[in-house]
């Protein structure tokens, strides 16, 4: 690629999927390329994340708004990066982090650097001709091909994301048998609607919570994943891990108490009888993969989940990794987990996350691309998910605009692509439950 310059950025204080603020932004290359994005937000952030930039106690929407982050990328970032000439994405992304001058990104907030980050990534593709997920592919190893993810759909909403008392935050649905993108989405959205019809026969509440799948008051895991599989057999599919399993986001930072004990429902559990308990769920039910099983500082816990249970299921670190190569790389070292959730607002630029992913990939761990609980209209993280190869996506229910994004972008790629493949990439699949 040659040189090229950014003649023009801006960005605006919009609204995420939950009515909070969040940025926008425009970006113009001095050939014409145009590129946009629109910056997720999360609310169950690991203390290991880069930091968002918010106005704090100005009373515009309770201090939430975004107006200083906005104006890093009106001020100093566009001062920096307008009318110079640069040569790549990377170059940009570390001048940005090192005008930023913390580690944490908290001084221009990485919402504002991953903003301009994802929005230079997609004009840069709008240069070079192609789409995105073909510009992102030049970023992966030689060995690595694109593919189609299968998506993992965050049909029963607890922990922060609802109102509820379900201490567990996501269960997902991975059609990991489907063998097309479409029969993929088409599965997931008829289990969402067993679902429903489930729930309201049985005189449960059916409303949604931030992820768009339902939040009934359920008591235990165990009754969330019985319900699933009662679902996944309304819907006239097979539970299982060559037909639809189930994939497990706990979120246990949350529910973790002072003293080092987890709670859940009326139990109050140590690390090791909770990861018993989720070798039982293993046993029981079609559990392929468990994010966040334990909380993120609780490394014992990690190692020791990770021998328990790390060759049949997959352990994805989420909090616990914050999409950090350097925090991923040492875990890697003390085997924690065996696979990444990617998320690029949690390091902030667009360079960092493929890094990540890079890391992950040369290191035998497998990548999950992830969503955040706030959201917008914005599906980049569809294109990373396929260029990335790593055949995996969670963007929450299939249901609401700001999740419909994503997987209607998939279904666009796969129909306007039909040579891309669908799935696990080979040895991702570990043996699960049943
Ligand atoms: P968050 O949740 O976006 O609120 O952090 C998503 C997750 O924990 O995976
Ligand atoms: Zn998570």
């Amino acid at each position: 690629m040659s040189k090229f310059a950014i003649i023009n950025m801006s960005a605006v204080e919009i609204l995420d999927s939950r009515g909070r603020p969040t940025l926008s932004v425009h970006l113009t290359l001095a050939n014409g390329a145009t590129g946009w994005a629109g910056v997720p937000s999360g609310a169950s952030t690991g203390s290991r994340e880069a930091v968002e930039l918010r106005d704090g106690d100005s009373g515009r929407y309770g201090g939430a708004g975004v107006l200083r982050a906005v104006g890093s990328i009106n001020g100093e970032i566009a001062l920096m990066l307008e009318h110079c000439t640069w040569i790549s994405l990377a170059e940009v992304d570390q001048a940005m982090i090192e005008l930023d001058g913390t580690r944490d990104k908290s001084r221009l907030g990485a919402n504002a650097l991953v903003g301009v980050s994802m929005a230079l990534t997609r004009a840069l593709a709008h240069w070079e001709g192609g789409s995105l997920y073909e510009y992102l592919t030049a970023f992966t190893p030689h060995d690595v091909h694109p593919r189609l993810p299968v998506p993992h759909f965050n049909v029963l909403n607890g922990g922060v994301h609802a109102d509820n008392a379900m201490d567990f935050q996501e269960f997902m649905i991975a059609p990991l048998g489907a063998a097309s993108m479409s029969e993929a989405v088409r599965i997931g959205a008829e289990v969402y609607a067993a679902l429903h019809r489930r729930l309201a026969k049985e005189g449960r509440v059916t409303s949604l919570g931030d992820e768009g799948g339902f939040a009934p008051q359920l008591a235990d895991p165990e009754d969330a994943l019985a319900l699933l599989v009662a679902a996944i057999e309304d819907a006239g599919h097979t539970p299982g891990l060559h037909g639809v399993a189930i994939a497990l986001d706990p979120a246990a930072s949350r529910f973790r108490e002072p003293d080092g004990s987890y709670r859940v429902g009326d139990a109050r559990m140590s690390s090791s009888e909770l990861i018993k308990r989720y070798a039982a769920m293993t046993e029981e039910y079609p559990i392929w993969s468990i994010e966040d099983g334990l909380a993120e500082d609780d490394e014992d816990g990690w190692r020791l989940l990770t021998k328990e249970l790390g060759d049949r299921v997959q352990l994805v670190g989420d909090d616990v990794f914050a999409t950090n190569p350097a925090i991923i790389r040492l875990a890697i070292e003390h085997g924690i987990g065996n696979a990444a959730l990617i998320k690029p607002n949690q390091i902030g630029t667009v360079t960092e996350t493929l890094q990540a992913i890079s890391l992950c990939q040369t290191r035998g761990y497998a990548q999950m691309i992830s969503h955040r609980s706030g959201e917008t209209h914005d599906d980049f993280i569809a294109d990373l998910a396929v260029a990335s190869g790593c055949g995996q996506l969670k963007s929450g229910a299939p249901a609401r605009g700001e999740r419909i994004a994503k997987y209607n972008r998939l279904l666009e790629i796969a129909a306007y692509r039909p040579h891309l493949p669908f799935g696990l990439p080979e040895g991702a699949r570990r043996t699960g439950g049943i």
